[in-house]
């Protein structure tokens, strides 16, 4: 790809200013030979003011997503891209979520601006596992397991059932449930359908790639063997 376009497109500036950055001589090669428009070179060798350049296009990442963030450019109110790189916003192709996690629900989301890795993660062919810890308003019925597991509950103002999932109750009032599916609100509504209220919902895992530690509003790139974790692999 022509230089211009790989720099323009990490969000550096629009074409004309990424031409101006060149001919000022601010981008060099990683010895320090200032870059012309026309020189190829690849990624990881690129320096702007002499630092590297942000991650290549093709990437993914996952954030530990505080509750009260929206996933969304451009709603009013704090956006998970304001826990982001800045330049993100400007990259084209653009850094998607893998999905959304709804404003009030706090875990693992991923973004990506690989179109065709997103479009493989949320596939329903995909069979990618969603985990969710639950606390809800009311105690559990004790039914819900069996009903959630039936692939034969109906959500309101839908057509379709949904995929049976697995409910682990951990106590009266919390419990942990997998589903492989990622409707509206899924699991807020699966919880209302039996008359219960969720209070708090946080995603731990999907696959099984887990937060393992990252701090809420933290964020990092994955490497591939975690992007084997989101399509099942368990770590040994
Ligand atoms: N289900 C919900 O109801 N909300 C989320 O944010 C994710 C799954």
């Amino acid at each position: 790809m022509k230089l211009v376009k790989h720099i323009a497109g990490l969000g550096y500036g629009s074409r004309r200013e990424v031409i101006a950055l060149l001919r000022a001589g601010r981008v060099t090669d990683a010895d320090g030979a200032v870059l012309g428009e026309r020189d190829a070179i690849e990624h990881a060798r690129i320096r702007l003011d002499g630092q590297a350049l942000d991650v290549a296009p093709g990437f993914i990442a996952m954030l530990h997503k505080p509750v009260g963030y929206t996933c969304s450019t451009r709603d009013a109110g704090r956006l998970v891209h304001d826990l982001l790189p800045s330049r993100w916003r400007a990259r084209n192709p653009q850094v998607s979520t893998v999905g959304r996690l709804d404003r009030e629900t706090s875990g693992l989301l991923l973004l990506t601006d690989d179109g065709g890795l997103l479009h493989r993660i949320i596939s329903p062919r995909a069979q990618v596992e969603k985990v969710y810890e639950v606390e809800l308003a009311q105690d559990l019925r004790g039914d819900e397991a069996a009903l959630f597991a039936s692939g034969k509950l109906l959500l309101d103002g839908e057509t379709t059932t949904l995929a049976p999932a697995r409910l682990q109750a951990l106590g009266p009032r919390s419990a942990r449930l997998t589903v492989c599916e990622g409707r509206y609100h899924q699991v807020r509504r699966m919880f209302a359908a039996t008359g219960n209220h969720v209070v708090r919902l946080h995603r731990a895992a999907v696959g099984s790639l887990e937060l393992r530690g990252l701090a809420s509003g933290q964020w990092r790139l994955l490497e591939d063997d975690d992007v084997a974790l989101v399509f099942g692999a368990r770590k040994p």
